[in-house]
């Protein structure tokens, strides 16, 4: 059987935004639009060569409930937790942080000039594991399997891609790539039709979908995926770099506050009375 190529149904822009200390931001998922796309929480993109913007970076500060990955581009950020973890990531690198039960930690530049660019994603955990331990992958560049041929470029995060598997464990089936398009190129990637499945198009654009169905995308747009079986992306003059993103939908109520994100009202605040008692992360 053929594959039924995925058309987009959906197109969202970010919103610019601050959070931690005033680090400016662009918020993509986690919006009043576009709140969450199940189990996807929040997508945010940084990306500011003035210091300004975030060399105050995001003290500390809880989550529970869900994994927070995020992928630099660009910069060094020092990361410390709570239990005594530390770590630095460098451009090139992902971690892939399952926050479970609780963890309380900070993430800050270590620079106070050039460029800092990179995305965070906050991955809803499944009832069930709302409450594991805490878990740390901290992936560095060099572990991250890259194809790279004939104008197609794809970092393979998590999932698979021709072949290549990425090294991010995940407790749902996911996938995250960083694909890079020259022109005159087509991309193409079976993805499950029960997976939900975004492409986010850092920069350049290209025609998603079925070819010769709608018109082009282009940067700093989220695109959702309808149903089907493979993703398909063209381009012509230009070239174009996405990410592309898709993981199992739990279909489990959410809720959420702040860096909390719970199934009932209940266990939301249990979640801030651990934190006010000190024992969100014991
Ligand atoms: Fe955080």
């Amino acid at each position: 059987m053929s594959a039924v190529i995925r058309d987009v149904v959906r197109v969202e822009r970010g919103m610019p935004t601050s959070d931690g200390a005033g680090v400016n931001l662009t918020r993509i998922i986690g919006t009043r639009q576009l709140l969450d796309i199940d189990p996807f929480l929040l997508l945010d993109e940084f990306k500011s060569d003035q210091a300004d913007d975030y060399i105050a970076g995001f003290p500390p500060h809880p989550h529970r409930g869900f994994e927070t990955v995020t992928y630099l581009l660009h910069g060094n950020f020092h990361h410390q937790d709570s239990r005594g973890n530390e770590g630095h990531l460098t451009a090139g690198s992902v971690q892939w942080m399952t926050a479970g039960r609780g963890i309380i930690h900070s993430e800050m530049p270590e620079m106070t000039e050039g460029l800092v660019w990179g995305f965070q994603l906050w991955l809803n955990l499944p009832a069930k594991d709302k409450l594991t331990e805490p878990r740390y992958q901290d992936i560095p560049p060099e572990q991250i399997p890259v194809f790279d041929n004939g104008g197609i470029k794809v970092k393979v995060i998590t999932g698979e891609y021709a072949g290549l598997t990425g090294p991010a464990q995940t407790w749902i089936p996911a996938l995250y790539l960083d694909v890079s398009l020259k022109p005159e190129q087509t991309f193409r990637q079976p993805v499950a039709d029960h997976l939900t499945t975004l492409a986010y198009i850092i920069d350049g654009e290209a025609r998603f979908g079925r070819p010769g169905e709608g018109g082009s995308n282009t940067r700093r747009e989220l695109l959702i995926f309808g149903t089907g079986d493979e993703i398909q992306a063209e381009t012509r003059d230009a070239e174009v770099r996405f990410l592309l993103l898709a993981a199992q939908p739990l279909n489990e109520p959410i809720v959420r506050g702040g860096p909390f994100v719970m199934n009932t009202h209940q266990e939301l605040q249990q979640a801030f009375t651990d934190y006010q008692n000190g024992t969100l992360d014991r």
